[in-house]
């Protein structure tokens, strides 16, 4: 019988491979369905939507958590977030860290092709697992270790360009969703060092970030929903920021909601759902197993874009990244 803590670890990981394979699927089909100028949003009002939406999420957890009544709610934050400015500025890292993780993958995505950005990225894994090792002392046994340079190279395979006739339209993974909501891949390619400096630095962010967060909630009092509005607070503030310094003019002139679609308004949507998924499998998972959930949606993104959408051929590559995956996922369990 599982206890209730390992009833949550197995379900937020489920729910994240869950959620994750249905964004991957979303935004494959709108950049199928969509015609040359559908799809041309301003992707940093898309991160901000997403942000505001999670922070609504939290205040309504919390308003429920203390059963409807506004006025514990609000004396809740006063006491949790505002009478605790050192607890609350601890977010602004890693608020800090995800928006400008955010905007360095859109500068590797207009420096680098899909492909290599993907790739590269998959380097997250090692990094997560390095910050795990330093941050919270998690010891890896040696089959760990194996099992997570094991399925970083069943990714990079299982996302590893396909040949010309095949690789309409690009893979999309579950690691370009901030960016990814809107980017327009095809700019011409600039500076590949700057492209590649940028990828890594988000790979250095990306596990700093997300352990920092895991610490945070698995060993500090406040609960996993005050946590997640401290984060989200930030994170609107973060993002109204960048969204100015960015795309100020665009967004002056065309209007904030311009290209937006229904299909744009799920992608928000979903990111919103993902970001609190992720917080919830951080907070009873750990970070490391989000990279393998993660991995396994990747994969069945792929399959069911094959039964689907038939815009995918299996290839040699492929089978074998996958297989190499689910290998890894089970040395890693054993
Ligand atoms: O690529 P990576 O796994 O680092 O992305 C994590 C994502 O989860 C980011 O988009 C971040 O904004 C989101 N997140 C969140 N709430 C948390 C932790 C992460 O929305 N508590």
């Amino acid at each position: 019988m599982l206890s209730k803590a390992q009833f949550l670890k197995h379900l937020s990981l489920l729910v994240l491979t869950i959620q994750t394979t249905t964004l991957v699927m979303v935004l494959r089909y709108s950049r199928i369905s969509s015609g040359d100028n559908s799809g041309h949003y301003v992707s940093s009002t898309a991160i901000l939507l997403s942000e505001i939406i999670k922070l609504m999420v939290c205040l309504l957890i919390l308003l429920y958590q203390t059963n409807g009544s506004l006025t514990s709610l609000t004396q809740l934050l006063r006491k949790e977030v505002m009478a605790k400015p050192g607890e609350t500025a601890k977010l602004l890292i890693p608020a800090l860290l995800y928006t400008i993780q955010n905007n360095l993958l859109f500068l590797a995505l207009t420096n680098l092709d899909a492909a290599t950005y993907q790739v590269t990225y998959q380097l997250k894994i090692l990094t997560t697992a390095l910050f795990s090792v330093l941050m919270l002392h998690k010891r890896l046994a040696l089959n760990q270790w194996l099992s997570l340079v094991l399925l970083m190279i069943g990714v990079t395979l299982v996302q590893w360009p396909q040949s010309e006739t095949q690789s309409q339209p690009k893979d999309i993974s579950s690691d370009e969703l901030e960016t990814a909501i809107s980017v327009v891949i095809d700019e011409p390619l600039g500076n590949r060092l700057i492209g590649l400096l940028a990828v890594l630095a988000s790979c250095f962010s990306s596990g700093f970030s997300g352990v920092y967060f895991e610490k945070l909630v698995k060993y500090t009092s406040q609960s996993l929903w005050i946590r997640n509005t401290q984060l989200a607070l930030f994170s609107v503030i973060t993002a109204t920021i960048a969204m100015c310094v960015q795309d100020f003019d665009l967004i002056y002139i065309n209007g904030f909601f311009q290209g937006y679609t229904t299909l744009t308004w799920i992608v928000v949507l979903l990111q919103a759902f993902g970001g609190l998924v992720v917080a919830l499998v951080m907070k009873y998972a750990d970070n490391i197993l989000k990279g393998f959930a993660t991995s396994i949606s990747i994969v069945l993104s792929t399959v069911c874009s094959y039964y689907l959408m038939t815009d995918f051929y299996p290839t040699t590559s492929f089978l074998s990244g996958a297989s190499i995956v689910i290998a890894a996922n089970i040395l890693y369990a054993f």
